[in-house]
């Protein structure tokens, strides 16, 4: 059975996947190359990711690809995942666009530097009226700044006069993250090795599937995702039920 298929049919496939893209120093220092290296490498693992995920049927893909907090690294690095966003953003775009892949940001886009800032807003212009997978990139996200921001809205909006407080619901905190356009990720994926989140969708994975591969951003392959996928296949979402009746409800 093509995997394309088998998503539709199958509501235990995740509709929406958000990955951790950690592990490209590591590779590069291991291999004795400057950490710029490991994330030059790192940009082919991001095509792998995009496109692998649409092969595959899924719904929406959010890659944090640059952390609030990623801002204190030194200034080669920081310039380098730039200038690599830019032209992710410059070199995908007529294929997003033949994909019909519609392209997001998350994060404070302000922050960027002009190039990045201008080549992703001109690829989530030209794919905002695309209808197939989402696509989401974190680019100077952090879920706690995230999450002030959007209480801070309410809170504007309720000196207003505008929101009432008791009316404040986890739906409508929802629609004021920079998230709330998409649903909440089914499997987070982090490569690298580490087990943690890194202020990564902190509201949004209240019930996401966790899933952390000890291989490195740039050797990221399709084998990978597929072994996420189905790992991530092999569960059962609770959601504080019992397995007995989950199993009952099918
Ligand atoms: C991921 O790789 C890239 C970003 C976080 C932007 P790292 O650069 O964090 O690689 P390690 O964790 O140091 O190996
Ligand atoms: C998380 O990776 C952020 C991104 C992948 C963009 P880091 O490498 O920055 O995370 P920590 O510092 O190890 O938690
Ligand atoms: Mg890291």
């Amino acid at each position: 059975m093509k995997a394309q298929s088998r998503s539709i049919r199958d509501k235990k496939f995740p509709a929406h996947i958000a990955i951790i893209l950690d592990g490209n120093g590591r590779w590069a220092t291991t291999k004795g190359l400057p950490r710029t290296a490991g994330h030059e490498h790192g940009s082919k693992s991001v095509r792998t990711a995009v496109y692998g995920c649409h092969d595959r049927g899924i719904a929406a893909l959010t890659l944090y690809a640059f952390s609030a907090a990623n801002w204190s690294r030194p200034k080669l690095e920081i310039d380098t995942l730039m200038r690599l966003c830019a032209e992710f953003a410059e070199n995908e775009l007529e294929e997003l666009v033949r994909r019909d892949i519609q392209v997001t940001v998350i994060g404070d886009i302000d922050e960027l530097p002009r190039r990045t800032r201008k080549a992703t807003e001109a690829l989530v212009e030209a794919t905002k009226s695309c209808k197939g997978m989402k696509l989401a990139l974190a680019l100077s996200y952090g879920g706690r700044q995230d999450m002030v921001s959007a209480i801070r809205q309410i809170a504007i909006r309720a000196r207003a006069g505008l929101v009432i407080p008791e009316e404040v619901t986890e739906e409508s905190i929802r629609s004021y993250l920079s998230t709330g356009n998409l649903p909440d990720p089914d499997l987070v994926i982090r490569t690298g090795g580490e087990r943690r989140l890194s202020d990564f969708l902190l509201f949004e994975c209240a019930y996401a599937e966790l899933f952390f591969s000890e291989t490195l951003w740039p050797d990221f392959s399709e084998e990978t995702l597929d072994e996420a996928i189905a790992a991530f296949t092999r569960r059962q979402r609770r959601y504080g039920k019992t397995g007995a009746q989950v199993a009952e409800a099918g």
